[in-house]
C-alpha cells in the first residue's frame, strides 16, 4: 500500500500553521529556558519540517541551529524562508553529522514517525556532546495495550507512532541520557483537536483529507481512540547527571 507524507500535505498547515505539533513554540520556549540554552550553542532540529523551530531559535535566542528532514518539499520551504540556516535531506536513523556535535537536540513531534526509534536514539546520543540535551515533544498511548495493532495500518502520521512511555524511558535511560523533566501536556493535544473539529466538521473529515489512502481512517480512528493518545515534554542530558522525576 502506498504510504503518504500527511505533513506535506496542504490540510495540515491549513490548521498547524508552520509548527507542525500540538503547542506551536510554548514547549520550545520552555526547553530553551529549562536547557539554559544560549547564543553558540549547537542545535539540531531532528525532523525539522518547515524550519519553524530553527527560525524561533534565532529571532528570539539568537541560537544558531541546523535541521534535517526527509522531505524535500519541506526543506524547501524552510530554506526559502530562512535562507541564514543549514537545512539538510536526512533521517534521524542515519544522522549526517559528526559524534559530539551538538549541544541540544530537539525533536518535535517526530520520533514517532520513525521506523527504528531504537536506531534513532543510539545515532541522537552519539551526535551529542556530553551533557548535551534532548528536547522530546511528543505523542504516547496512555493505554499501550493496543499499540501494535495501530502500528500495522500504514498511515503516514505521528498519531500512528504514539509511544509506549515506559519503553521510551527504558530505551534513554539504557542509552546513558538522565530523564531531567517529564511533563504530560496532553491538553495542547486537545485543544489541537478541537481547532481540527471546528475547521473539518469531525477528525475523520480531516484524516480523510490528509491522506490518498481513505480506507483505512475508520479503523485508525477506532484503535487510536482505545490507546488514548496524549501529549508530553520529556528533557534528557547526555551523561551521569542527577535525575529529577515526574510522572506522567
Ligand atoms: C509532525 S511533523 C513535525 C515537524 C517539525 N518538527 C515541527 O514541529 O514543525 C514530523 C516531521 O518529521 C519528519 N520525519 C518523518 N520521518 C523522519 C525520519 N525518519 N527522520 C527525520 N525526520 C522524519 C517529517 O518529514 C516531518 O517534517
Amino acid at each position: 500500500m502506498k504510504r503518504c507524507n500527511a505533513y506535506e500535505n496542504n490540510s495540515m498547515k491549513e490548521v498547524l500553521g508552520e509548527t507542525l505539533r500540538p503547542g506551536g513554540f510554548s514547549l520550545t520556549e520552555k526547553s530553551v529556558q529549562f536547557c539554559g540554552l544560549e547564543p553558540g550553542d549547537t542545535v539540531l532540529d531532528l525532523g525539522c519540517g518547515m524550519g519553524a523551530t530553527v527560525g524561533y531559535l534565532y529571532d528570539n535566542h539568537r541560537i544558531k541551529a541546523v535541521g534535517i528532514d526527509p522531505s524535500e518539499k519541506l526543506l524547501g520551504l524552510a530554506r526559502k524562508k530562512y535562507g541564514f540556516a543549514d537545512f539538510v535531506l536526512g533521517t534521524g536513523e542515519n544522522i549526517p553529522f559528526k559524534e559530539d556535535s551538538f549541544t541540544g537536540v530537539f525533536a518535535e513531534c517526530t520520533l514517532s514517525l520513525m521506523e527504528d526509534l531504537g536506531a534513532v536514539l543510539e545515532e541522537v546520543f552519539r551526535v551529542m556532546k556530553k551533557d548535551g540535551w534532548l528536547v522530546i515533544s511528543d505523542v504516547y498511548a496512555k493505554n499501550p495495550a493496543f499499540l501494535k495493532e495501530l502500528e500495522e495500518i500504514q498511515f503516514r502520521s505521528c498519531m500512528r507512532g504514539l509511544h509506549d512511555m515506559e519503553l521510551l524511558k527504558e530505551q534513554l535511560e539504557g542509552l546513558g541520557f538522565g530523564i531531567m523533566l517529564l511533563e504530560d501536556r496532553s491538553d495542547l493535544l486537545k485543544s489541537l483537536m478541537a481547532q481540527i473539529v471546528f475547521s473539518y466538521g469531525s477528525m475523520n473529515a480531516f484524516w480523510n483529507k490528509t491522506t490518498d489512502n481513505c480506507a483505512k481512517v475508520c479503523r485508525f480512528q477506532e484503535i487510536l481512540k482505545v490507546c488514548k493518545p496524549g501529549y508530553f515534554l520529556m528533557i534528557a542530558r547526555k551523561g551521569d547527571a542527577d535525575c529529577e522525576r515526574y510522572g506522567v
